[in-house]
Parts: C-alpha cells; sequence; structure tokens
C-alpha cells in the first residue's frame, strides 16, 4: 500500500518586504538581489506570531479542503528549524492549537531539507497500515534568525508555511520512492552558531550575533549546485523515468541559478519546472509544500502526473522524492 497526498494548503504572513524596502535597510539593489537570486518579495510573520501560529492555519486549512475531523488525525510532522521554543515541540503545540485529541507528533529538524525528510517518514507510516491521516508541514520562521544588518543573509530568506495531508492510497498513485542524504562536516557553512548545548545563550554570545543564520554563501552555492542536481537524476534513473515523462519539477526555491542547473541535469524543460521563489523568497522547510499548493491551485497536476521534489540545504542534508499525483 501506497501513502497518497489528499490534500495541500499554505500560509503566507500578511506582512511582506519588498527588495526596495531592503534597500532602504542595507547596502543592497533590486538589480543584485533579482540577477543573483530571483527573489522580489517575501513574506514575514507580525509581532507576537510564531511558527505553530503558520502550521496552524496549514492545518485548519487541510482539515477544512478534505473533511477530517480534529480527533480523526493520528500524526502530525513538522519539518522545522525555528520552533516556537526550544523545548517543546512545534507539533504538539499544533496539536493543541488544532484540537487533535487523537494525534502524537513530533518536529523534524533538516533545514531546507526537512519537508522532504518529513515526507519519507510520514509516508512510511502511513505505509505501515497504522496511520491513516497523517498532516505533514513544513514550515518556517526565518525572519526570527536573520540579522537585518546583513546582507548576506536578510535579502534571501522569507517565512511561510506548506502542508499535505497523508492518506492511504487506493490505488498504484502515491509516493512512489525517496532518496534523502546527508553529510554533517557541511554544518559550518550554513548554521546559527548559539542557542544550543554546544553554546548556550549568553551575553557574549548575543553581542557575536551568534544567535542569527551564518551562511557561506559560496560553498553552500556550489554543493547545493551539485547535489541538487545529482539526487533529482539519480532518482528518475533509478525509476526509469525520462526528464520528458515529469509533468512537474518542484525543487527547494533557494536560488533560481540552483534550480536552472538541477533542471538543466534532469533535460526539463521551464514549463515543467515550478519557480515561486520571486514570491516568497526562501522559506527553509516551507518551499516546496508552499509550492506543490501554487500548483494544485493553479490546477497543474492531475492523476497519474509524474512530480519530482528535490532540496539541498543545511546539514547538509539533500534529497527527492517521485510521486504518481492522485
Ligand atoms: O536554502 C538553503 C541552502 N542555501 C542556498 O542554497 C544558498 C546558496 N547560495 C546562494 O544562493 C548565493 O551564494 C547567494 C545568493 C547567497 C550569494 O550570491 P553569489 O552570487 O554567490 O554572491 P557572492 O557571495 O559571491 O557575492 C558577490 C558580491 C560580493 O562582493 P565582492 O566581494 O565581489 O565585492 C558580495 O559582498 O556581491 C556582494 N553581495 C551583495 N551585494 C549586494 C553579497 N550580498 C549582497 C547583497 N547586495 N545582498
Amino acid at each position: 500500500m501506497k501513502a497518497k497526498i489528499s490534500t495541500t494548503a499554505k500560509y503566507l504572513p500578511k506582512k511582506t518586504l519588498t527588495n526596495s524596502d531592503l534597500e532602504k535597510m542595507v547596502d543592497t539593489s533590486n538589480e543584485w538581489i533579482l540577477s543573483r537570486t530571483g527573489i522580489e518579495k517575501r513574506h514575514i510573520v507580525s509581532e507576537g506570531e510564531a511558527t505553530s501560529d503558520m502550521c496552524k492555519e496549514v492545518a485548519i486549512a487541510l482539515m477544512e479542503k478534505s473533511g477530517k475531523k480534529p480527533e480523526e488525525i493520528d500524526l502530525i510532522l513538522i519539518a522545522t528549524s525555528t520552533p516556537d521554543v526550544p523545548v517543546v515541540s512545534t507539533a504538539a503545540l499544533v496539536q493543541d492549537k488544532i484540537g487533535a485529541t487523537n494525534a502524537w507528533g513530533y518536529d523534524i529538524v533538516a533545514a531546507c531539507t526537512g519537508f522532504v525528510y518529513a515526507m519519507e517518514t510520514g509516508a512510511k507510516l502511513v505505509e505501515s497500515g497504522k496511520y491513516k491521516n497523517v498532516i505533514v508541514i513544513g514550515a518556517d520562521t526565518m525572519s526570527s534568525i536573520i540579522d537585518y544588518t546583513d546582507r548576506n543573509t536578510c535579502v534571501i530568506f522569507g517565512d511561510g508555511a506548506g502542508g499535505v495531508l497523508l492518506e492511504p492510497s487506493d490505488d498504484d498513485c502515491g509516493i512512489l520512492d525517496a532518496i534523502l542524504l546527508a553529510d554533517g562536516s557541511g554544518h559550518k557553512y550554513l548554521t546559527v552558531p548559539a542557542g544550543g548545548s554546544l553554546r548556550p545563550a549568553s551575553k557574549e554570545t548575543i553581542d557575536k550575533k551568534m544567535h542569527y543564520v551564518y551562511q557561506d554563501g559560496k560553498t553552500v552555492f556550489k554543493f547545493a549546485v551539485k547535489n541538487m542536481a545529482d539526487v533529482s537524476k539519480e532518482i528518475l534513473d533509478k525509476n526509469n523515468i525520462l526528464g520528458k515523462d515529469l509533468k512537474l519539477f518542484i525543487p527547494h526555491q533557494a536560488n533560481k541559478r540552483i534550480i536552472d542547473a538541477a533542471a538543466k541535469r534532469c533535460g526539463l524543460s521551464e514549463d515543467q519546472v515550478l519557480v515561486n521563489i520571486g514570491k516568497y523568497g526562501n522559506t527553509t522547510a516551507g518551499t516546496i509544500p508552499i509550492a506543490l499548493d501554487d500548483a494544485v491551485e493553479a490546477k497543474m497536476l492531475k492523476k497519474n502526473d509524474l512530480v519530482l521534489f528535490a532540496a539541498f540545504g543545511g546539514g547538509f542534508t539533500w534529497g527527492s522524492m517521485l510521486i504518481k499525483w492522485s
């Protein structure tokens, strides 16, 4: 038995931050941001709005669209690197906020690859036959860990959440395969250096701005281009699928140039690739489920279409997932 995506939803905070807003905050330009990343604007949470609030909106939309009641949800998996608080999972907070009295759940931390990791976990639990209604959400409040005086990172990231309801499939449609990888030796190139057990919060860590995202952009770019392209091609080859057979490639939205490299490697044409980075920026674990919901809303997918996810992120972590749409 396979697991299928029965429903999709997303939530973007109301407030937006445009490239011209950023021009007033740091030494940057709309031209630089657009040409180097493809980003035009990103959404940012309001004061007091946290990751679990965005996830709650996604979970409620999933239940409304699917007609499921909160007590029918068995499991909640949240991919995030920006939980509301260090102790208490976002999944537990969402369980409470939506009144899913029969659900358990937990968070999965794999940076930008988090949603694909969580999807594989959720799919395997559905395939076990024990869990029938599984909510999988990718969500990040990147604005909570971004230094808005650092032009290297503040122009890239945005806040947002997207998710799916996984259910047992009654035919051969559903999640076909996934390849997931990690190389923790890359941890130093993309990280938040303090605030964990290695360097607990102190006056020194705050003074040195160690609670913000540090990224060696050039190195991450190099690894992302190679690994996201390789893992996309590998899953197609493994399943004897040619690029032309794919209906839609939904890659992690980190940089338009990384997406183009992966699409080229798989021999895809422009109309086979979903690119929405211009509207939302890099929402980390949120990018793939947000893009999937955009595709569903635009009626781009029909039954039996082949869909490919691919992601690369901090860790390093990366992976791909192949789906036959139901
Ligand atoms: O999602 C998780 C994984 N993350 C990624 O995949 C991100 C991967 N990295 C990237 O996407 C790109 O490396 C960036 C978008 C972060 C940076 O683009 P780049 O083409 O690699 O630029 P760069 O870091 O090589 O910088 C080129 C120049 C530098 O100036 P000099 O040294 O040539 O004078 C930077 O100081 O651009 C400068 N620069 C900026 N200029 C205007 C860096 N950031 C900015 C900025 N505005 N925001």
